[in-house]
């Protein structure tokens, strides 16, 4: 049973808890822990075993399964909607109409403990959905990855939205013309010089055939997308 909390989209509470302190640390990647917003979404399972055991484990990333996953999701998207929005980011507004690849969101570590969904604009979906077989994206691809954070005491925050976006060949030839953006729940957009050489750097780990990208877990992809 899950309790869909209905809407109380306070921008108080969305601000609040956007810490001033986003700091980039090597060894935690897009370590941005501290710029997530708490929601009144809770994980009931979560919540119930932190009262029973209040101060026990300690659990980075609590394991959830497919329906709390789905009901966690449909609870904090419309405050990802409203945080993200801050920012203006023609991305923020739309992505969520583009298709998507993650069946559920699914825990990923690699851009903190958090979870997330994969999504690719119009331009780009056909090329990620074929995953390794996709080659170089088109000049105009956007890819972005929402973003949100269990905590073990089952409160779900929402934390940024990663963008990667394919600009015109030349752009840069380190990176494989990516252009990469985080968009905090505050709504700032972080894309200088250092969040370019940090995403990168662990992206282009991915190689050339993959164009940079790392997909996601063979589990979580839905299928390719069937062309238009
Ligand atoms: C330490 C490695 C690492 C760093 C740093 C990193 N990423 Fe990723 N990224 C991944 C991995 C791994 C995936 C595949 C899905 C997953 O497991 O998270 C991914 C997937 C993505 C995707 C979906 C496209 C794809 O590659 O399939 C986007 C968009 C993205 N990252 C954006 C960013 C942005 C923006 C930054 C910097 C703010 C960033 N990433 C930093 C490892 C990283």
């Amino acid at each position: 049973m899950f309790e869909i909390a209905t809407g109380l989209l306070t921008s108080t509470a969305i601000v609040l808890a956007v810490g001033s302190s986003l700091m980039l640390t090597s060894g935690t990647p897009c370590a941005a822990g501290a710029a997530s917003a708490p929601t009144s979404c809770t994980v009931p399972r979560l919540v119930r075993r932190a009262a029973a055991n209040a101060g026990a484990e300690k659990q980075a990333a609590p394991e959830l399964i497919e329906a709390e996953l789905v009901a966690a999701y449909d609870c904090v998207s419309p405050y990802m909607a409203e945080a993200y929005a801050r920012s203006s980011h023609a991305a923020a507004a739309a992505y969520r109409s583009w298709t998507r690849f993650s069946r559920t969101a699914y825990p990923a570590e690699a851009h903190g403990v958090r979870f997330m969904n994969n999504y690719a604009n119009d331009i780009g979906d056909d090329a990620y959905g074929k995953f390794e077989g996709g080659g170089t994206m088109p000049t105009g691809s956007v890819l972005a990855k929402d973003s949100f954070i269990v905590a073990p005491d089952g409160v779900i925050s929402v934390a940024p939205l990663f963008v990667m976006e394919k600009r015109t060949a030349g752009y840069s030839a380190e990176a494989r013309d990516w252009f990469y953006q985080m968009i905090m729940p505050d709504g700032a957009i972080r894309d200088d010089a250092s969040i370019q050489r940090f995403c990168n750097n662990c992206h282009r780990r991915a190689g050339d055939r993959d164009d940079y990208l790392m997909f996601l877990p063979l589990p979580h992809r839905v299928s390719v997308k069937s062309s238009n």
